[in-house]
């Protein structure tokens, strides 16, 4: 599937893709959220989380790297991974947090700041590209597996369909 560009005019445009994604992201899938600081990233996974059924807080995982939620998606118990590596010192402290053993595993696996981990990250489901432009932001999606396309045909049908 080619990729999905959008552009999303306020925090409310942004909200509802992140409900979307919530809606379709499935077990054992990675996201990759990419842009520069303050473009959102963080904010796309709280409405990711919300639409999954958390109600309780999402805290950015700058300092911990990583913060962990459990939600139940179509009766059953999922485990959400939420990564921030922007401050990672190296690669190796993401082999020493024992971190590579969470992805292909049953979990949903969010991240943000993929690039600092080098290449010890597996490539994701979906590549979500986001960046402040105007008032608003652009996202661009790319789907590198068939569950990501699976994904991204059901945020963006087509009209052929
Ligand atoms: N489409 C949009 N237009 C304008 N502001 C937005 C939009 N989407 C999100 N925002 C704002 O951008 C900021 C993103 O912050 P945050 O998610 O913490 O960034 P990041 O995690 O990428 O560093 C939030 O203040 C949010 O309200
Ligand atoms: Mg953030």
């Amino acid at each position: 599937m080619r990729p999905q560009k959008d552009f999303l005019k306020d925090e409310t445009a942004t909200a509802q893709l992140g409900a979307a994604l919530g809606h379709v992201l499935r077990p054992g899938m990675t996201i990759h959220l990419q842009g520069d600081l303050g473009a959102g990233k963080t904010f796309l996974t709280r409405e990711i989380l919300r639409a999954m059924g958390h109600t309780g807080r999402v805290k950015s995982p700058s300092y911990t790297l990583l913060e962990l939620y459990t939600v139940e998606l179509q009766g059953h118990t999922v485990e959400v991974l939420h990564f921030d590596l922007y401050r990672m010192g190296s690669p190796q402290e993401f082999i020493d947090a024992g971190f590579r053993e969470y992805f292909g595993s049953d979990k949903i696996c969010i991240v943000e700041w993929p690039e600092q981990a080098g290449n010890l990250l597996p490539s994701a489901d979906i590549d979500l590209f986001i960046a402040a432009e105007n008032e608003g932001r652009t996202v661009e999606l790319r789907a590198n597996s068939e569950l990501g396309a699976t994904c991204l045909e059901n945020l963006y049908p087509s009209p052929n369909h």
